[in-house]
Parts: C-alpha cells; structure tokens; sequence
C-alpha cells in the first residue's frame, strides 16, 4: 500500500523533483517565508547532495560570481550566503584576501552541501521520482501522486504542486554508447578512479567546449606519460565572453525583458550570446593549454595533440582496444588512432521537462514548434482542467526566460519567485473553499 493511501499522510503544497542547486535555493527560498512558509517535500535520486561530483577537478573554478549564490540577490541578509558558509568554515577572511569572485568549483560544492544539510528536513534521498498521476475532486485535477523508488521501496506523496527541477541530460553523438573505454565528461572523475593506478597510453577527447578543455587539461596533467589528442570542429577553443555589458544578459531583469520579446528577437539574444555559455572556454584555460602544447614543441615531444577542424566519424570498439577515425573537415583526409579512453564532452541537453508527468503531459499547451508553454512564474500553461500546478526550473525554460536558465546566475530569485506564485495560488484557492463549487481537501480523497 502506498504512503498516500494511509490516513494521515500530508498534503504537500510543493513537491520539487530532484534536489540539485535549482530545487535547494527553492527549498531556502520556501523556508524564508516563516510562518508563511509551503508545506514542501524534495525528492532527489542520489542517495546525498551532489552537484556534478564527477567534473570536481581539484583547480576548476567557477564561471560565475560567488555572489549569485543559492540566495543574496533576493535576500542578502540570509544565512544561507556563500559569505556565511565562509564564515562558518572560518574562512571568510582568507577569502577576501584570496581577491577573487569565483571560488573553487570544489569549495562550490562544498557551500551547496553545506546548505543542503541545513534544509534536510524537506528532503528525501535515494528517491527517483518515476510517474505521476492526476487526482480530481468534481472533474477538475487539483493534485497529484507522485510515485517513488529507491533502496527503501516504492513511496506514494500528493502535492497540489510540482517543480521539476531535474537538470540536463548528458548528450553523446548518435551511435555512441558509454563502455569502460568510452566516456561522458560528467562521469571524469569516477572513470578515472576505476582505473585503479593504470596509466592509458592515448586518451582521445572530443569537443571544444568548457568541459572539453578542463578534462584535456586534467588527463594531461594528471598522466604524464600518456598522450592526449583533442578532437574539435572549430579552429580554436573560442573564448567565454564574460565582459560586463554581455554579462547582463543573466540579470534578473534581462528575463523579464527576454520573456516579453517576440520570437524572433528572442532568437536573436540567443544567437548573439550564446558564446557567453555554449562551446566556450575561459580565457586563462585557454592561454595554459597553448602554453603546454608550445613547451612540447620546444622540448621535442608531443604528448598533447589537437586535430582542429575535424571530427570523429567511427568508433569501433573491440575486446582489445577502440579504434577512432578522426576526419579532417578541410582536406577530407582520415586518421585512425587507437586509443585507450575516448572522453565525449559533447555538452547536455534539457530532457522533455514532462517527460515524467505520463498523460498529464497532454493537457500542457505547446507552441507551434512543440514547446510546452511556461508562463512567466515558471509555471506550465495547462488546459483547465489542470488546476494544479507544475512549474519548470532549468534548461527546459531557455526559450521562454531565455540563457539564464540552465545556469545558477538567477537562481536565487527564480527560487522566489516560484514560492510567490505558489502561494498566491494556495490564497486563490483557500478562498475557493468558501465558494458553492469549492475543491475539498484533497486529503479526503483517500
Ligand atoms: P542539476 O542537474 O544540478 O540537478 C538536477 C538534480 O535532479 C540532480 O541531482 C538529479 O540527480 C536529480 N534528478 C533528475 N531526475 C530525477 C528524478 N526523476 N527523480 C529524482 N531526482 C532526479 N552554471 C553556472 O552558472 N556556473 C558555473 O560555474 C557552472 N559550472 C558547471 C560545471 C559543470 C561541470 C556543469 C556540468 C555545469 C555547470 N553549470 C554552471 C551549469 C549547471 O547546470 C548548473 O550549475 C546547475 O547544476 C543547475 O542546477 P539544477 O538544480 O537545475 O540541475
């Protein structure tokens, strides 16, 4: 029998699906309100807080300003500031001394950690959410039930709200699946502890992005005797723009502006910023990497190659080895390179945001190029008979609230922005309650 089933279980105002950065400033955001705060549930499938664990390279930094944390931009004075995570750590001072904004990647996490523990009354672990399904009081669908798994079984919890916070999908080529031999990025650093101490002849890593150059950087660096050849279609790594004036394309008033614009300007922003976030690499990262290739050249080795303007176009993997054939895009001419580790950091993709929501899915309006339509509250537009509500957080948003959306530069205050809508629907409908077609308590429907 599931938990819902039993007398007594509670109705959730919110129940957030998954528990990374996006869901965590929610959960704070939510417990800032006080005496006001939602009834909230968080269910997240990991068995404990982690943000992207494998990618935690140990001198990666952050590519935003520490100050666009879990919460100061829409409450400075919270104790959930990276500044009072600082200060608990007493580190504050050194930090300040340090004279940098963007802090250890490392040290990120740590703060995320940090505030995961302080909200981990709303959160359950090791929960997978895997369906959800509708209730209706009079025709109407004023809640759901959201079914769970993990070690402990299979739970039930209603809502009369949800906020899908499940982050991006890692993407890889078509054709290509993940083995011993062939990676995603987002599991670097688990991959490499796996090999227990052997050291790879050849790692061949593909894309130009970010990722592409920090992982190219560490394999380098972390196996010195072992060659690494970077695979890219551009001719260069192309710097982050991260100049002051593209940089407000992350405010916070950048997504009302963004979210009014007609399509094709929206379109536009997108195109002329992408190169703020998309196959773009910090501009130190960039020198370091040319720095090591030219010292190569002058001591006559050449351990990092990069075949630039090219491409990968098979991959065949054998009991023995995987063989890449990496073809140039200029001359046409192929290289086939054994290699020990192929490592794709060829980005993520946001997944079909309702995906999980099963015939639910089909009440929610798209536009005409199949798009689930959010309204400017992140809430998902629905036909009536949907009066509960689902919101998005993340990537599935970027064509309606545009670039910010997959990052954490406006976290903070789409987490509050979020709760507000939340609660001011819970207003409409406690005032519903009083009128002749009110919705019971969705508790009395089980
Ligand atoms: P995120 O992906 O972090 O979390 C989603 C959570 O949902 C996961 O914990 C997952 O396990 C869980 N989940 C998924 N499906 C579930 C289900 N069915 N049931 C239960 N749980 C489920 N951005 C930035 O602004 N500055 C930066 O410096 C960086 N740095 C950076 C480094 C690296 C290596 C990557 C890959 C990405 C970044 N980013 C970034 C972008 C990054 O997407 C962003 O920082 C946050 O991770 C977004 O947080 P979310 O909570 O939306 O997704």
């Amino acid at each position: 029998m599931g938990l819902a089933a039993q007398a007594g279980n509670p109705v959730y105002d919110v129940i957030g699906v998954g528990f990374g950065p996006s869901n965590l400033a929610l959960a704070i955001a939510a417990g800032e309100r006080g005496a006001a705060s939602p009834r909230a549930l968080f269910l997240e499938r990991q068995a404990g807080f982690g943000w992207h664990r494998g990618m935690l390279i140990e001198d990666a930094t952050m590519q935003v300003s520490f100050l666009k944390d879990l919460v100061t931009l829409r409450n400075p004075a919270s104790e959930f500031s990276f500044l009072s995570f600082l200060h608990q750590n007493g580190r504050l001072i050194d930090f300040i001394n340090h004279k940098t904004l963007f802090p250890l990647r490392i040290e990120f996490h740590d703060y995320l950690e940090w505030a995961a523990d302080k909200v981990s009354d709303v959160v359950r672990y090791d929960r997978e959410v895997q369906s959800v399904r509708p209730l209706r009081t009079d025709g109407v669908i004023d809640a759901f039930e959201v079914t769970s798994t993990g070690q402990g079984g299979t739970s039930i919890d209603v809502t009369r709200n949800m906020v899908l916070g499940v982050g991006l999908t890692p993407h890889l080529p078509a054709g290509i699946s993940r083995s011993d031999r062939v990676w995603h990025n987002q599991e670097l650093l688990t991959r490499v502890r796996e090999l227990d101490g052997r050291t790879p002849g050849r790692f061949v890593v593909v894309g130009a992005g970010q990722s592409a150059a920090e992982v190219t950087a560490y394999l380098h660096e972390t196996f010195p005797q072992s060659e690494v050849c970077a695979v890219f279609s551009r001719y260069g790594y192309s710097p982050a723009d991260d100049s002051p004036f593209a940089n407000r394309v992350f405010d916070p008033g950048a997504v009302d502006e963004f979210y009014s614009s007609p399509e094709d300007v929206k379109q536009m922003v997108l195109d002329y910023h992408g190169n703020t976030n998309y196959s773009v690499v910090d501009g130190e990262l960039i020198e370091a990497l040319y720095s090591r290739q030219y010292r190569e050249r002058v001591l006559g080795i050449q351990r990092l190659r990069t075949f630039n303007v090219s491409r990968v176009v098979d991959l065949v993997e054998s009991d023995q080895e995987t063989t890449v054939t990496i073809e140039s895009l200029s001359t046409g001419q192929k290289t086939e390179l054994p290699a020990d580790v192929v490592v794709y950091c060829t980005g993520y993709r946001p997944a079909d945001p309702v995906s999980l929501l099963g015939d639910i899915g089909e009440l929610c309006r798209r536009d005409q190029e199949g798009r689930i339509k959010v309204g400017r509250d992140y809430r998902v537009q629905t036909t009536g008979e949907l009066q509960a509500g689902i919101y998005l957080q993340g990537g599935g948003t970027e064509h309606t609230h545009g670039l910010a959306s997959s990052l954490l530069s406006n976290t903070a205050i789409r987490a509050g922005e979020i709760v507000e809508s939340i609660a001011a629907a819970k207003v409409a409908q406690v005032a519903d309650i009083d009128r002749p077609h009110a919705v019971p308590d969705v508790v009395g429907l089980h």
